[in-house]
């Protein structure tokens, strides 16, 4: 059984928690927190065996095979340095890092050490990209890719009131395109690789970071453009365009219902059976790692879609 220590106490962990009771050889270790009540609290609430005094209160209790990181993305790479040094194997939430090179730097050290750095980009093990890929074919030869994920945050309220939030304050990594922007792009990875160049424009909120924006990448042979946004909702699929046919994607971080339309036929809609939680595939791939899997596609995925994050920042 491989026991996860759980780090950072937001709703994100209970999601993580939920997809962990529903997957074989995995368990719940005790939770970190900054505070001792809350910790204590959280524990209780999700039914971990109990609450540690931060990162390194877990890693000294020596009762956890794993941990799973989920605070804000400028504390990220410290932490997982923390904890690769301590041997423990890593699964760091999205973006897992806020640059590409420090993400490389992370990912060597930890394969010096022999050990597990995951991203929990739940996207790359979503059965509705693998969907996705089967149909592919079916459109003939590609020429335009347009993927997107907008929605409106509650917390941008916050920033409206002149009030700090973290997924808003740039000082700790946060903004619309490391939020949301990194599923589109990631998900371009994945089906198409990276492609031979990126542009971009964002459009800042009062915070000091960006609300939404949008790129555009160039492949050998067809364009793509990614949206995302935090401060505003879309009624629009994403959508991949082919000689032969098109596909609409209801949800690109999480496909569940397709529609193929073949040049001049009918549109056909396929549904995507899938866990409740999106969640599980990413603790299954932790789970494969650990047993010995070899994650290095996963590690250099996740190192072209920051690289396409730096070029986008820059
Ligand atoms: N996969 C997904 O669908 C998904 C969804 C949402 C978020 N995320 C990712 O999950 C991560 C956390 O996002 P979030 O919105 O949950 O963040 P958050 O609420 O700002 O922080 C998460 C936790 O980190 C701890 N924390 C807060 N500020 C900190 C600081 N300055 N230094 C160290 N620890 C701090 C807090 O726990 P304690 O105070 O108890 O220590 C808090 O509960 C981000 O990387 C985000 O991109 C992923």
């Amino acid at each position: 059984m491989i026991r996860i220590g759980i780090v950072g106490t937001s709703s994100i962990s209970e999601r993580l928690v939920d997809a962990v009771r529903t997957v074989d050889g995995v368990g719940l270790g005790p939770v970190a927190s900054r505070d001792a009540v809350r910790g204590r609290e959280f524990a209780e609430r999700i039914g971990a065996p109990g609450a540690a005094d931060g990162l390194e209160g877990l890693l000294d209790g020596g009762d956890i095979d794993a941990v799973y990181i989920a605070s804000p993305n400028s504390v990220h790479a410290a932490q997982i340095r923390t904890a690769v040094d301590a041997g423990i194997p890593v699964l760091v939430e999205k973006p897992a890092t806020l640059t590409a090179e420090e993400w490389e730097g992370l990912v060597a050290h930890a394969r010096g050490r022999g050990v597990v750095l995951l991203e929990a980009m739940r996207t790359a093990y979503d059965p509705g990209i693998r969907a996705i890929q089967e149909v592919l074919p079916r459109l003939g030869r590609v020429r335009r890719v347009s993927f997107r994920y907008e929605k409106r945050s509650a917390r941008y309220d916050h920033v409206l009131a002149g009030e700090r939030t973290n997924i808003f304050d740039p000082a700790l990594g946060g903004s619309a395109l490391r939020d949301l922007g990194v599923y589109p792009l990631h998900a371009l990875v994945l089906l198409f690789g990276a492609p031979r160049t990126i542009a971009g424009a964002r459009v800042g909120i009062a915070s000091g970071t960006d609300g939404l924006g949008s790129a555009i990448a160039e492949y050998d042979d067809f364009v793509a453009d990614a949206a995302w946004s935090k401060i505003t909702d879309t009624s629009l699929p994403s959508e991949i365009q082919g000689e032969d046919g098109s596909l609409a994607i209801d949800a690109i971080d999480a496909p569940r219902r397709l529609v193929l339309t073949p040049r001049a036929g009918v549109p056909e809609v396929i549904d995507v059976t899938a866990a409740e939680n999106p969640m599980v595939g990413e603790v299954e791939r932790l789970r494969e790692a650990v047993r010995g899997a070899d994650i290095a596609v996963d590690q250099d995925r996740t190192a072209r879609t920051l690289r396409l994050v730096d070029a986008l920042l820059r």
